[in-house]
């Protein structure tokens, strides 16, 4: 009886979690004012804003060590008992490490190890001086000042002789000295039905940071909501909940709301035509941020005022322009960077300098996705593979969610769905494609599943406050969660994926990381609770946001492992945190098949890039809900674009292969994936980009236009790398779109060749068969392979067309990244990469990289088929006047529309067979 009872309870909990029909409860997630730490923080803040006291700390004892940092005490009110210490390191290429500690803790503090990259030490500036000024002591690096005031306690950074960012402007920076239990302290904290003992009492870290001479900030993912952030807090405020950072796993999350989702990355940009600042906070404890209005202190912690706008302006007229933030912070150490710029770019790069640029993916993973809660058995997969083909629909890789699992025992197959695995997989691999399947972080708690019988037996489990491994519900009913912050228990689960220990898999498998916030359906707020207790005693509290980042490691290290280190893994994550750029790729989890959420993407996304996740997607489709086919195929237009392009939906869902609507949408949709398969090598190269700079691909406006004022708090359209602007369309019988083209340069429609100038918002008419806007930027050279095949394994040796969009000078050029696609070879020198340019009526390929007396080679037969020229005068439009290679050959010319689609609108010339190889030094020159 009681098993029977514990088996309805869990397809209760099961049933609730998945979601069925419940829309997102908001009462179900814990607000500021229901989190001691938070609420007790806001208010005190607010108060102390309004002149209430304050932490009123002084800097006393500043010197240089002789390591060559900066050192000090911080005394809050004269209180020598509750020092702080102060420590200020400078970096190459403009980054600062401020870190402030108890001086002397009851406890150590958690300091969260494997996100700073391990070389990052060695780009430390020795500091050898400190200048005094204005009784402030200042240390001048190249191209910036950071200035440390001594009372009340302040750092500034000015870059260039302007003040760009401050710390403790609004004297809010506090650390709560962990103290002694004393009798009549009620520690614990209670919500719905779960208790958190708090067994070290209130511990926060919470502090100002103000951004100078900009009206926007940006970043703090992952949300549903704009990209530029809106205040939270201050008059005229509708919604003063502040950003949370906090990885949980949100049913049906809404399309905007400041709610934080399955990630969190803490870090904060901001941006004006001056130039650009970041800040990053290394801390994974639950995070609240308010961005504050003028006025806010004025603001009750319960207090609502109504207004119809809350997104105006930051700052008011006559004050000097600025953004200030409060962050809020359960627990850890205040450990923080600050990115001085100044283009948005460098921000990028010195943010990924500390965690790391994104790990280059295989060139199969940056191809088309099709996946589904539950492709059913061995013959559903074999039918949606045959289906594609039929179709002739391009995609390479097939997903298989946990229903292909053996009671969601992950590393293993259920045996009557999927019987024959390894044959499964051969099949799907005879066509170059790929398979994904499933494994969450949830280990089913069955003494025969011998990886929990392992994991027991070695201790690898988190363990409950009372010491027991914790048993969490969560997909296969009682489950343990593994504790992936000890490096032991990655590398044990690391070896489960040898396909030995993963029987089934072939070399064609990769993996799919879900779940790992990590969801525990009936634990509070769905997740772990803050007191569990993870290896070194480390409370769960300390860690939460980066325990999903962990199993991820973890996972990436398996397949890493299964091939001696030689093929790239892909390992799909939805929890994220600072770093997990250099992991792998994530999606943004379980959203809605509604306008709402393909337009909610973008801002999404960007948020993402900023904050240095290159890899990126939102399910194509819409994860709950039927999506009609128009939206679908809106969907997939806008989801050629995204880093990472996957249709996916919920097994309450009906089924939605591109091929189940019958036209025009069938054929729509097979133009939208076939229009990615055309750009792969455009994509390629910014993933390529991506791994070496930080900088993602999906890009604000101002990322490429960075004084166009306009683009500041633009969300409806991006940037994929420098070259094409997409701009999605996000409604229902859509007739036309305000496109805003920026920048002073010229704007090439992909499909026609029409041009647009830039600097203006002009009206766009659509239709579903025009595809949704999207243009190639004067002065650039797209690299692409037009041949239509089944998948991107049969595109490696196909010809290149190069797509050159001439600006008013008459000039052009872009770049091209080839690989083996798969290995690390390219470390040795294994690459090409070539630098196109046109100038002078020429077009001219030279080598970018590696150096020619590099010993190993990676050579591509692959020609150029095609130079598709836009912009070109009028007096060089002659069909069959000819272009001529390397001054030998006449080759032939003719005039079409850029996108060879029949019917467009003619203005390119185009250059056909050129015949020259991709991989070879040619130029070729017109007429
Ligand atoms: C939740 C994930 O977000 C979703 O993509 C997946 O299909 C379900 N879990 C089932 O595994």
């Amino acid at each position: 009886m009681a098993r029977l009872c514990r088996a309805f309870l869990c397809l209760v909990l099961v049933f609730c979690a998945a979601g069925y029909g419940a829309a997102w409860k908001e009462a179900e997630f814990r607000k500021c004012h229901q989190s001691k730490f938070c609420k007790d923080v806001r208010e005190r803040a607010a108060a102390w804003a309004r002149g209430e006291g304050g932490s009123n700390l002084e800097v006393k004892g500043l010197r240089v060590t002789d390591e060559g940092r900066v050192a000090a005490r911080l005394i809050p009110g004269g209180n020598e008992q509750q020092a702080l210490v102060l420590e200020l390191s400078a970096y190459r290429d403009g980054i600062v490490r401020t870190k402030v500690a108890e001086e002397n803790a009851l406890r150590k503090r958690f300091e969260l190890p494997d996100v700073v990259v391990a070389d990052f030490e060695a780009k430390r500036l020795k500091i050898d001086r400190i200048a005094e000024k204005d009784g402030a002591s200042v240390v001048e690096l190249s191209g910036y000042d950071v200035i440390i005031q001594h009372k009340p306690f302040l750092i500034q950074v000015q870059r260039g002789g302007d003040l760009v960012l401050s710390i403790n402007s609004k004297n809010l920076f506090e650390i709560e000295h962990l103290r002694v239990k004393k009798e009549g302290d009620d520690w614990e904290d209670s919500f719905r039905s779960h208790t958190d003992n708090r067994p070290y009492g209130p511990q926060t870290v919470s502090f100002d940071v103000s951004f100078h001479g900009s009206d926007h900030v940006y970043g703090i993912p992952e949300r549903a909501t704009s990209f530029a952030l809106k205040p939270t807090k201050g008059p005229s405020i509708n919604n003063h909940e502040p950003y949370r950072l906090f990885n949980l796993d949100v049913f049906e999350y809404l399309d905007e709301s400041p709610f934080g989702l399955y990630g969190s990355i803490p870090v904060m940009v901001s941006h004006s035509k001056k130039g650009t600042t970041g800040f990053f906070l290394l801390n994974a404890a639950e995070m609240q941020i308010d961005v504050l209005a003028p006025g806010w202190e004025h603001m009750g912690i319960e207090q609502v005022v109504d207004a119809s706008s809350s997104d105006k302006v930051l700052t008011s007229q006559n004050e000097e322009k600025r953004v200030d933030s409060h962050w809020i912070v359960e627990s850890g150490v205040f450990d923080a960077f600050v990115f001085v710029g100044p283009s948005p770019k460098d921000v990028v790069t010195q943010y990924c300098a500390v965690t790391g640029t994104s790990a280059i993916p295989q060139l199969f993973s940056t191809a088309y996705h099709q996946c589904r809660w539950n492709y059913k058995d061995e013959a559903d997969v074999a039918g949606v593979d045959a289906g594609f083909d039929e179709y002739d629909i391009p995609y390479d890789t097939i997903w298989l969610d946990i229903e292909h699992t053996d009671g969601k025992k992950y590393f293993t197959w259920d045996k009557n769905l999927f019987p024959n695995p390894k044959e499964m997989q051969n099949k799907i691999a005879a066509k170059g494609r790929h398979m994904v399947t499933i494994v969450d972080p949830h280990m089913k708690r069955d003494d025969g599943y011998s990886l929990h019988k392992e994991a027991t037996s070695h201790g690898y489990y988190v363990k409950d406050r009372d010491g027991k491994d914790f048993d969490g519900w969560c997909w296969p009913g009682a489950s343990s969660y593994l504790d992936m912050l000890n490096s032991e228990v990655r590398s044990w689960w690391a070896n489960k994926f040898s396909y030995s220990n993963y029987v089934g898999s072939t070399p064609i498998l990769y993996i799919w990381n879900d779940m790992n916030e990590p969801s525990v359906f009936n634990g509070p707020e769905a997740t772990m609770p803050k007191d569990a207790i993870h290896y070194g005693g480390v409370e769960h509290r300390d860690l939460h946001n980066a325990y999903g980042y962990y199993f991820h490691m973890g996972s990436v290290q398996g397949l890493l492992k299964r091939e001696g280190g030689k093929d790239r893994p892909f390992v799909l994550s939805r929890a994220i945190f600072a770093g997990t750029q250099k992991v792998g790729a994530i999606w943004t989890g379980d959203n809605t098949a509604d306008w709402k959420h393909v337009r909610i993407s973008v801002p999404m996304l960007l948020a993402l890039g900023v904050t240095g996740i290159a890899n990126a997607g939102a399910d194509v489709g819409g994860f709950f809900g039927n999506p009609d086919p128009e939206m679908l195929t809106r969907w997939y237009q806008l989801g050629t674009y995204y880093p990472f392009f996957r249709g996916h939906g919920h097994l309450d869902t009906k089924r939605r292969e591109p091929w189940l609507f019958g036209e025009p949408y069938t054929s729509l949709m097979r133009e939208a994936i076939s229009a990615r398969y055309q750009i792969l090598p455009y994509v390629y190269t910014l993933f390529k980009e991506a791994s070496v700079t930080g900088v993602p691909l999906v890009r604000p406006l101002w990322m490429e236009f960075p004084e166009d004022e306009a683009t500041f708090a633009r969300d409806d359209e991006f940037l994929l790398g420098p070259s094409l602007l997409v701009h999605g369309v996000y409604s229902e019988g859509a007739k036309s779109e305000m496109v805003y083209f920026p920048g002073n340069e010229t704007w090439y429609d992909v499909k026609s060749g029409t041009t647009f100038p830039g600097g203006k918002e002009m009206e766009i008419p659509v239709s579903l068969q025009s595809g949704i806007p999207v243009y190639q930027r004067a002065g650039t050279i797209i690299p692409k392979k037009l041949r239509h095949r089944r998948s991107s394994t049969q595109m490696l040796n196909d010809p290149y067309t190069l797509v050159v969009a001439l600006d008013s000078n008459y000039e052009a050029e872009g770049e091209l990244y080839i690989d083996d696609g798969k290995t690390y070879e390219f470390e040795k020198g294994a690459f090409i990469h070539r630098r196109f340019k046109f100038v002078k009526g020429k077009l001219t390929s030279t080598n970018l990289a590696p150096s020619k007396s590099n010993p190993k080679k990676f050579t591509s037969p692959c020609l150029v088929e095609r130079i598709v020229i836009m912009g070109v005068r009028a007096r060089d439009l002659v069909t069959g006047k000819g272009a001529v290679v390397e001054g030998e050959r006449w080759i032939q010319t003719d005039i079409g529309a850029p996108s060879l689609i029949p019917g467009a609108h003619s203005s390119a010339l185009i250059l056909r067979l050129p015949n020259v190889r991709i991989a070879d030094d040619w130029s070729i020159k017109l007429g």
